[in-house]
């Protein structure tokens, strides 16, 4: 799927692309005939699983007319025999419904038994009344001609055929099922069992040796089942495939533990003469470098590269809870939907230029936090996004305008997964996703509030790279590359907020401490223990209040904090944009304080026991804040 004029759709629409619900549908379960449930509804976004029970069924699509022939263009799961009646085949179809006011018609095409003829038929989204019923459907099917056809091509085609093969099963050195036949096009999906195998292609003459581009998985270190560390490869022809588990101790290849897909069942080339050559192999190598030729997957993120043969046992990602927000994004960490990656104007973000062999604790801290705050945007941009688009505040604005920020929208979820991959290629844990507490009761609320949050965005990336310039300077560029795009918001929301004076709000630095406590206090409703930030203040800094925060040249601001602040001298630091800092007294008994002269526009106000120190040691002696206001010049 390509949508390059994906700001045409609606969101709603868009959003249930990425996170839908998954129906399982059984597939001549218990010996019947039938598909179960034979008729279902799915939204668009939500996905079908196909179960194939025994004997050797498909899934082929068919247009209502003609219910035992293909659909021109149509989805088929390919033929799946499957043994057991009541066992599932380890073999899955799933299709993803991408329009739920269209009905979907399919059909089994097995001849052998006129599967097709004698019910075995199934609907996705049919009418319950008129003229094309499921009823009428299946009618239609018992008086169609026998034989049913199939697609010409035996190889699935519309929608993910998957086996699945446990890698260690039971504790056992096996591949199960290891004497595999499957269709080209088909994915193989190995999860990995204790303690620490490989899946590793050799040619048949070599059972424990590499394969000249071969894939390996690489040695994968589990310690419990099930681990969710998956290594996907997908069969390319008919062409027989031989693969081992390279680890040594044990001898694990030279014990059994190989397997083979599309192996000839005769002649001198079977999986039994492959396991007998293997009994008295050398000892097993893999290849230096892992994964090659398929994907390892460790909770459903990608880890692209080991940095050596073995995934290192830090990686262990943290649960991810649901995001809190009305709008269902993906989780942190996962690839860009193509939806999503054409909305922001682009393909999948792809060269991060990974510099060096390590990364700096530092740079981990604020990579974590850049995701905490980016997600943060992103789930507000979208919330009143879809409001814009099609919910209560449809018309508001024109259209190019609100397409514009879904734009924005998309790019921030670029940006959360410039963190992620960053954290993901140095194996670091990726954060979890925090509860939000999104403020988009009004529009006013709403723009006011994307701004802060856009504006934070710049200074905790301005922050980032002063940090990390000297200790990981690869990430500089990558930083740098977002802060454009947040400005550019910045503009569009000035625009919206109808601001007479409208310069765009300037690329202030926010020291990160600033950052997360203002993020924190403002927007995070609750995040996993794995959250924690190392560097943050343990808990957000008492919040500052200016109850009227347009402000003039010369005039005075009034702020309201926490009366458990203890008393003592106390000052207002200004930080504008251009690296400007300035102090001004704060009157403790009236708490008010003289704006400085020099500030214009968007302004970040904190309240602080010492002056004149600089700005990346506020965070030592901030007292109350960070809070942003806005400084008009006076005539
Ligand atoms: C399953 O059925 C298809 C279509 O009739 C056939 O081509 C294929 O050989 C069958 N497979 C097995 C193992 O019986
Ligand atoms: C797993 O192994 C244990 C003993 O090692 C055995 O009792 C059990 O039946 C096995 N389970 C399966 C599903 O093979
Ligand atoms: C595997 O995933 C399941 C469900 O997502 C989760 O409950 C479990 O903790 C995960 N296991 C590991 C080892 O991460
Ligand atoms: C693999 O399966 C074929 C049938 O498809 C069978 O003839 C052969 O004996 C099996 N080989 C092993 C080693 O299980
Ligand atoms: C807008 O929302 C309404 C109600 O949820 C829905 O019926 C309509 O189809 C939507 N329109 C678009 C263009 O998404
Ligand atoms: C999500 O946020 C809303 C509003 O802040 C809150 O009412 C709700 O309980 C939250 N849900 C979860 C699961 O945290
Ligand atoms: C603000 O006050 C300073 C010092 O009191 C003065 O020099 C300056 O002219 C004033 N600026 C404006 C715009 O009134």
């Amino acid at each position: 799927m390509r949508f390059s004029k994906a700001s045409l759709l609606p969101l709603s629409l868009l959003a249930s692309l990425v996170a839908g619900v998954d129906h399982v549908v059984t597939v001549g379960k218990g010996g019947q005939l039938k598909f179960d449930p034979e008729s279902i509804t799915a939204a668009a976004g939500d996905t079908v699983t196909y179960n194939f029970f025994a004997r050797n069924h498909s899934v082929t699509q068919s247009s209502f007319d003609k219910p035992c022939q293909p659909l021109e263009g149509g989805f088929f799961s390919g033929f799946t025999p499957s043994v057991s009646p009541d066992t599932a085949s380890p073999t899955t179809f799933r299709i993803i419904i991408t329009d739920a006011t269209k009905a979907i018609w399919a059909y089994c095409g097995q001849v052998n038994g006129n599967h097709c003829q004698k019910g075995m038929v199934h609907s996705i989204n049919a009418p319950t009344s008129g003229t094309n019923t499921f009823q009428k459907f299946a009618e239609l099917a018992a008086a169609a001609q026998t034989p049913s056809t199939s697609p010409a091509d035996p190889s699935p085609v519309g929608g993910e055929r998957k086996l699945s093969v446990v890698v260690g099963f039971n504790g056992t050195l096996t591949f199960s099922p290891n004497n595999i036949t499957e269709l080209p096009g088909t994915t193989v999906s190995f999860t990995f069992n204790p303690k620490k195998h490989t899946v590793t292609e050799s040619t048949f003459d070599q059972p424990c040796q590499p394969k000249d581009q071969g894939f390996s998985s690489g040695f994968i270190p589990v310690a419990s089942a099930p681990s969710n560390i998956t290594f996907d490869i997908k069969i390319p022809d008919k062409k027989p495939i031989w693969f081992y588990c390279g680890q040594t101790t044990g001898n694990h290849c030279q014990s059994g533990m190989v397997g083979s897909i599309n192996a000839p069942v005769d002649g001198a080339k079977t999986l039994q003469a492959y396991i007998d050559l293997a009994k008295n192999a050398p000892p097993s190598t893999i290849p230096a470098k892992a994964p090659l030729g398929g994907t390892v997957t460790q909770n459903g993120m990608i880890i692209g590269d080991f940095g050596g043969n073995t995934l290192p046992d830090a990686t262990a990602a943290p649960p991810a809870a649901s995001p809190n927000a009305s709008v269902p994004l993906p989780q942190p960490g996962g690839q860009v939907d193509p939806y999503y990656a054409g909305m922001a104007g682009g393909n999948q973000p792809g060269n991060y230029n990974w510099g060096n062999p390590t990364i700096s604790d530092t740079a981990v801290s604020l990579l974590l936090l850049t995701q905490l705050i980016e997600d943060i945007l992103l789930h507000h941009i979208f919330d009143g996004h879809a409001k814009l688009t099609n919910g209560s505040w449809t018309g508001v604005y024109p259209k190019s305008i609100v397409r514009t920020l879904g734009s924005m929208g998309a790019q921030t979820l670029v940006h959360r997964k410039t963190a992620t991959d960053c954290l993901a290629h140095y194996q670091k844990p990726i954060g979890g996703s925090c509860s939000l507490n999104l403020q988009t009761t009004s529009i006013d609320d709403y723009l006011g509030h994307a701004l802060k949050l856009s504006l934070i965005s710049i200074g905790l990336t301005i922050d980032t790279i002063v940090e990390v310039a000297a200790s990981d300077s690869w990430l500089v560029p990558v930083l740098a590359t977002g802060i454009g795009a947040k400005t550019r918001m910045t503009a569009v929301i000035n625009m919206m907020q109808n601001h007479l004076a409208a310069a765009a709000p300037r690329e202030a630095l926010l020291p990160a401490q600033l950052a997360w406590s203002y993020a924190t206090a403002h927007y995070v409703g609750s995040c996993p223990d794995t959250n924690k930030i190392a560097g943050m203040p343990d808990k957000p800094y008492p919040t500052l209040t200016v109850p009227t925060p347009n402000l003039k040249h010369n005039g005075t601001v009034t702020l309201q904090y926490d009366s458990s602040v203890a008393a003592g001298d106390k000052w207002v630091a200004w930080i504008g944009s251009w690296g400007d800092l300035k102090f001004t007294k704060l009157n403790e008994a009236d708490k008010t304080a003289s704006v400085p002269a020099e500030l214009y526009g968007n302004v970040w106000v904190v309240v602080v026991s010492k002056q004149d120190v600089k700005l990346k040691e506020l965070p030592g002696v901030t007292v109350a804040g960070p809070e942003m206001v806005w400084i008009a010049a006076d005539n």
